[in-house]
């Protein structure tokens, strides 16, 4: 798009949005003395918004990026558009990669690791995958099962999950049978819960209609409108400030407003302070505060370290002959399928174009330990269709990061974009892991003949590392602060005040999708604080 035209857009837009907010040095903020600052406006700061929004407390969202749909936040499929013809949605292209850094050994790098910077975050364009952690992968003697397991249901809730929301569709039912005779009864695939509301109309030739969940139905319209609520885009926070007498609380965030392009600082108050920048931003604001003031003592000796990164397969599958003969045969479809020929009979391939694509994973198990996911593929080329063709990634995690040191580090001298400290990656891959990763690419060979052959230039590949975008442990929770960032109700060990949601607070290295358990877990931090609030408890 031509940068006119883009900065016309974007300020026509900023007019129609009264919930956001820019400021001067000379201008008032709509509502002072905020209970909570949040740092970060993606699912994890609408999940913190939400719940403290509701609990009556007034809450301002500081966000560097804007706005790109109004309302802010949504997800940009649900753009008619990007429904109708899904190639005009290039998932990667919103993302900002950490790269030119003179600092950076390639051979450590993450070069597809990446942040998104608008209202939103990731959450705007995200697969919506959200299954729960199984077995090893959970974190028991942190979180308690059952504790873990009822912060998955309200986080469920939270996300719109639907458990199955392809039940008894005729690609799903289909593959998935094909599929199941390959496993035991222990990792037998299962449907894929996503948080996706699927609509079908009345009317067989209705486009059914995705809703992707984004960060904006996390928070809720209700929240947004809510007059204890300010959204301040296009604010870069920049530096945390200890009260001058007990260092142990927050009591200020410098913010400087980008879209003056003015270098004014701003001063803001709160009780509370919860960064959700995500797990590389996260933890550089902490360490930029730490240079910036004179008065910061003390350490948070774990910030950064235990850096886990999942290595990603990744291959396109045309449907077997068989599987798609079969299907069309099965008396279950026959009406749908004869309508189709009726509507088209010029359609060599007769599965009615509204069905859904699969969706479903194969979980993780301790014999064999990683995951994968099968989707709709994207096809649609000139050659080859969409319902004929699906994607499978599979995901391996790193068993020993701690070992070697895997970590990202900031720089005192190097800026990013913004002239935050530039984050410089050290991560290897263990003998151990990488031989783990290779019977993982060899279990997905195989299992993807089960279903079909490869799409031609989509074979099975490793991804380069970073492009997952799952990265955990950067500020992991546990008990001790020399190990661990944050405590179990993720405020960071030695503050009182000061809080972290991120996927960098998982402690452990796991296969699956992270966001769910992230937002279950600023759930259970949200709760802390607005006990905390209450006056329940000193700070
Ligand atoms: C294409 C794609 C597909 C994905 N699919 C899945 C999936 O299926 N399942 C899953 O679990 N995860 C998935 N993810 C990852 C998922 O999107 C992230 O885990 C999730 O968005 C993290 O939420 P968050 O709130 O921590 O951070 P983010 O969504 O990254 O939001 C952080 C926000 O903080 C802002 N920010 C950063 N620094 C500052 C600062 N200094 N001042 C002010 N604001 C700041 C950023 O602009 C950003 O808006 C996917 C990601 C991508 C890109
Ligand atoms: C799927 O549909 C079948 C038949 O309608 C039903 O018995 C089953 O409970 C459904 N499963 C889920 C997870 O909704
Ligand atoms: C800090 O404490 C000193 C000594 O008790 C006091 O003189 C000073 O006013 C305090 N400063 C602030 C900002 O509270
Ligand atoms: C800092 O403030 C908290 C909460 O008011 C208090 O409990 C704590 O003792 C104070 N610490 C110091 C070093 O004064």
């Amino acid at each position: 798009m031509n940068f006119k035209i883009f900065f016309t857009l974007s300020i026509i837009f900023f007019a129609f949005i009264d919930k956001a907010y820019t400021l001067s040095k000379n201008e008032d903020l709509p509502i002072k003395n905020f209970d909570a600052v949040i740092v970060g406006s993606g699912p994890l700061g609408s999940t913190y918004a939400r719940k403290l929004i509701e609990a009556g407390y007034k809450v301002a969202m500081v966000e560097v990026g804007e706005s790109e749909l109004n309302p802010p936040g949504l997800h940009l499929l649900n753009a008619y558009r990007r429904q109708v013809d899904p190639s005009t949605f290039d998932i990667k292209s919103q993302t900002i990669h950490f790269n030119q850094n003179p600092d950076q050994d390639p051979q450590l790098n993450l070069p597809s690791a990446a942040a998104t910077y608008v209202v939103g975050g990731m959450g705007t364009h995200w697969g919506c995958v959200t299954p729960r952690l199984l077995g090893n992968e959970r974190f028991s003697n942190l979180v308690p099962d059952d504790e873990m397991d009822k912060l998955y249901e309200e986080a469920e809730t939270y996300l719109h999950t639907l458990q199955d929301p392809y039940n008894n569709t005729m690609l799903q039912t289909s593959v998935l049978k094909a599929l199941k005779m390959r496993y035991d009864e222990e990792k037998s695939p299962r449907a894929l819960p996503v948080a996706v509301r699927y609509e079908k109309g009345d009317n067989p030739d209705d486009m059914p209609f995705y809703f992707w969940t984004g960060s904006y139905d996390i928070l809720r319209k209700e929240n947004f409108e809510n007059k204890n609520f300010v959204l301040i885009e296009q604010h870069l926070a920049q530096i945390l400030q200890p009260k001058i007498n007990n260092t142990s609380i927050i009591d200020g965030l410098i913010i400087k407003d980008l879209f003056k392009r003015s270098q004014n600082e701003i001063l803001i108050k709160a009780k509370v302070f919860i960064i959700c920048a995500g797990a590389v931003n996260t933890p550089q604001l902490l360490y930029n505060s730490m240079i910036k003031n004179s008065n910061w003592d003390i350490e948070i000796p774990a910030l950064g370290k235990n850096l886990c990164d999942q290595t990603m397969v990744n291959c396109q599958i045309v449907l077997s002959k068989e599987i798609v003969e079969k299907m069309l045969e099965d008396p279950a479809w026959s009406e749908d399928v004869k309508k189709h020929k009726e509507t088209y009979p010029n359609d060599p391939i007769p599965i009615p174009f509204g069905v859904p694509g699969p969706q479903f994973s194969i979980p993780y198990t301790d014999k064999r330990p990683w995951y994968c996911e099968v989707f709709r593929g994207s096809g649609d080329t000139y050659y080859i269709n969409n319902r004929v063709t699906l994607g499978f990634n599979c995901y391996g995690a790193p068993q020993n990061s701690e070992e070697l040191n895997n970590r990202v580090e900031f720089s005192k001298q190097n800026k990013d974009i913004y002239g935050m400290p530039q984050p410089t990656f050290y991560v290897r891959t263990s003998k151990k892991d990488a031989e783990n990763y290779h019977k993982m690419f060899s279990d997905m060979t195989q299992t993807a003949f089960s279903m079909g052959g490869f799409l031609p230039g989509s074979e099975p590949t490793f991804l380069p590392p970073g492009y997952s975008l799952h990265m955990t442990g950067t500020v992991r929770m546990g008990t001790s602060k020399e190990t661990s960032v944050v405590d179990t109700n993720l405020c960071v060990h030695g503050f009182r005040n000061l809080y972290l949601g991120t996927n960098g607070v998982i402690p452990t290295a796991i296969t699956a999708n992270p966001i769910l358990t992230s937002v279950a877990l600023a759930i259970k931090s949200a709760n802390n604080i607005i006990k905390k609030l209450k006056g329940a408890f000193d700070f």
